[in-house]
């Protein structure tokens, strides 16, 4: 069981508060002026990632109070217990493993009294089989003709993931030999636009679906069947053609997926942490099984870094205590993920569901309403985009929206100065967010520039930028598989951390069941005209006017 200690009942809490009030109206360009070993204090190295966390509006006092937060909320104890497979998702009884998917080291990991590495190691080689099968060419379509094309049917965690690494990582990629697709939403845009682009005899499809229930999913996957069959296939066809990813053998049989086809995972894999199981099946298909392999590695590198690290010296858990920073104490309500690799262009939408579907809570572990802030609002695209978009309002907004940029030193795709040209970029937004520019200065450039006295005073507080806002730089050498690997399990570990001390419980989704069963007593009542009286006036009356829309 984890310890239950409401956040604000911490200690350190208290002191932090206290703290707060010291801090709130320090200026991080003092902060630099008075410690000018700044940078050394506040970066942390791990494998090929550097974390410069020093552009914060902390100090080593503030460091030192929010360790002893982490600690006080038994985050160390908490850490122990998810990797050595205790049912710390309580809600659903289950264990929270995905750390064992890319367990590399092999060593034990017990549930329910059964070591779950032998299994793990099963279905990764059978994935190994299957990807070096298919990329090979030795599997045949039903005309005998090789497979070019596969297409992912899933959502959320069984669709995020999959495309987020599949884009990062698409050097790695041969996209003349295999394409890869990916249907999410049960608009049929989608699945129509996406089965626009392949042939029935080169194309492989997988199912991804942790439940195998999931309505956008099935209903994809049914059109997908209906149009290999149309087009060409036939029922024994299928077998070719279809594979599912699950934990949910009998759904994937009456489906008509031959379970020779199906790569399992288990109840402990929770769906937005499943890209590292048989989820990741389109990755592998894509990059390689070595590749996918390498992200394991990755993913596995930073675990130990995790679980072993010292917390002032655990990238983890510091990127965790410095949100709770701004999110409990200074009252931010965003976070903003900004990748300046367009590879990554993914990267933020990923961890929208990562973070918001794990801390998006407001009942503490023992049920009881929290009276603090719990997860942030994650968003985020990618530099230089973002600059010209919204970086106006991280500027001199009214907003506090603490920042994570992410860059390799070396890029994919060394093209002129392209990417001497982004770094500048990178490096100026973050200087500029961190100072900002003076009223004087502004005035001093104005005169400069030969502005008259008045209209000196009247553009001044326009161009004036009050900085201070915060950032954290997360530099690392390229892109590889592995240090992909390495950056997702880091914010995983993030978000854990986060939800340990805000004494939430992380890794159930309750708040998206509503809908669903919603959804599900709608959809009858759309299949005919007769008007609905069952639900609010609001949305009896949006249905009816639907109704009548929807007449020729
Ligand atoms: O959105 C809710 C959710 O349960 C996610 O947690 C999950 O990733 C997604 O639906 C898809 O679920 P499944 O893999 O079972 O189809």
């Amino acid at each position: 069981m984890l310890i239950n200690r409401p956040f604000t009942s911490l200690p350190a809490y208290a002191q932090l508060q206290e703290h707060y009030d010291l801090m709130k109206d320090r200026h991080m360009r003092d902060l630099f002026t008075e410690d000018p070993s700044r940078f050394k204090t506040f970066t942390r190295q791990f494998d090929e990632i550097l974390l410069d966390f020093s552009k914060n509006r902390i100090t080593s006092q503030t460091l030192d109070l929010l360790l002893q937060l982490a600690d006080q909320a038994g985050l160390p104890d908490a850490i122990s217990r998810m990797f050595s497979g205790d049912k710390i998702n309580r809600t659903e009884d289950r264990a929270v493993l995905h750390i064992a998917l890319r367990n590399r080291s092999n060593t034990p990991i017990v549930v329910d009294g059964e070591d779950v590495m032998p299994g793990i190691n099963g279905v990764l080689n059978r994935m190994k089989t299957f990807t070096e099968r298919v990329r090979s060419g030795e599997w045949k379509g039903y005309t005998g003709e090789t497979i070019t094309d596969i297409v992912n049917i899933g959502i959320g965690g069984s669709d995020l993931g999959p495309v987020m690494v599949t884009e990062a990582l698409k050097p790695y990629a041969d996209d003349k030999k295999l394409r890869v697709h990916f249907v999410s939403n049960v608009d049929g845009v989608h699945i129509y636009e996406t089965l626009q682009r392949v042939k029935p005899e080169n194309t492989l499809f997988l199912i991804a679906s942790k439940t195998f229930t999931t309505q956008e999913t099935m209903t994809n996957a049914q059109s997908a069947r209906q149009w290999f069959l149309d087009n060409g296939g036939s029922e024994s066809d299928i077998a070719k053609h279809f594979a599912a990813l699950s934990t949910n053998q009998l759904a994937v049989e009456k489906f008509g997926i031959d379970p020779a086809n199906m790569f399992g995972f288990w109840d402990w894999v929770g769906g937005r942490y499943s890209l590292w199981s048989a989820i990741g099946l389109s990755i592998a298909l894509y990059i390689g099984f070595d590749n996918f392999e390498e992200l394991l590695a990755g993913g596995h590198a930073m675990d130990e870094h995790f679980r072993d690290t010292p917390t002032e010296q655990n990238l983890p858990v510091l990127l965790a205590l410095v949100g709770i920073w701004y999110n409990n104490f200074f009252g931010a309500q965003t976070e903003a993920i900004l990748p300046y690799d367009q590879y990554m262009h993914r990267f933020a939408a990923y961890f929208q569901q990562g973070d918001m579907e794990s801390n998006g809570k407001s009942v503490d572990r023992d049920g009881k309403p929290v009276s603090w802030q719990t997860g942030p609002i994650i968003w985020g695209e990618p530099g230089t985009n973002g600059q010209h978009a919204f970086y106006q309002l991280i500027h001199q907004g009214t907003k506090l929206i603490p920042c994570d940029f992410l860059a390799p030193a070396i890029s994919q795709r060394p093209i002129g100065e392209h990417h001497t040209i982004l770094m500048a970029n990178f490096f100026a937004q973050t200087e500029a967010l961190m100072n900002g520019k003076t009223a004087d200065e502004v005035a001093d450039e104005l005169r400069k520039s030969g502005k008259e006295v008045d209209e000196v005073t009247f553009l001044t507080p326009f161009k004036e930028f009050s900085g201070n806002r915060p950032t954290n730089s997360i530099l690392f050498k390229k892109l590889t598989p592995r240090t992909l690997g390495s950056l997702i399990a880091m914010y995983e570990h993030k978000i854990f951390t986060q939800g340990i001390i805000w004494d939430i419980f992380s890794f159930d989704q309750w708040g998206v069941e509503l809908g669903k069963q919603l959804a599900s007593r709608i959809l009858p009542e759309l299949k005919d005209d007769a008007p609905v009286q069952s639900h609010d006036a609001s949305t009896n009356g949006l249905i009816n006017a639907f109704k009548a829309l929807r007449k020729d």
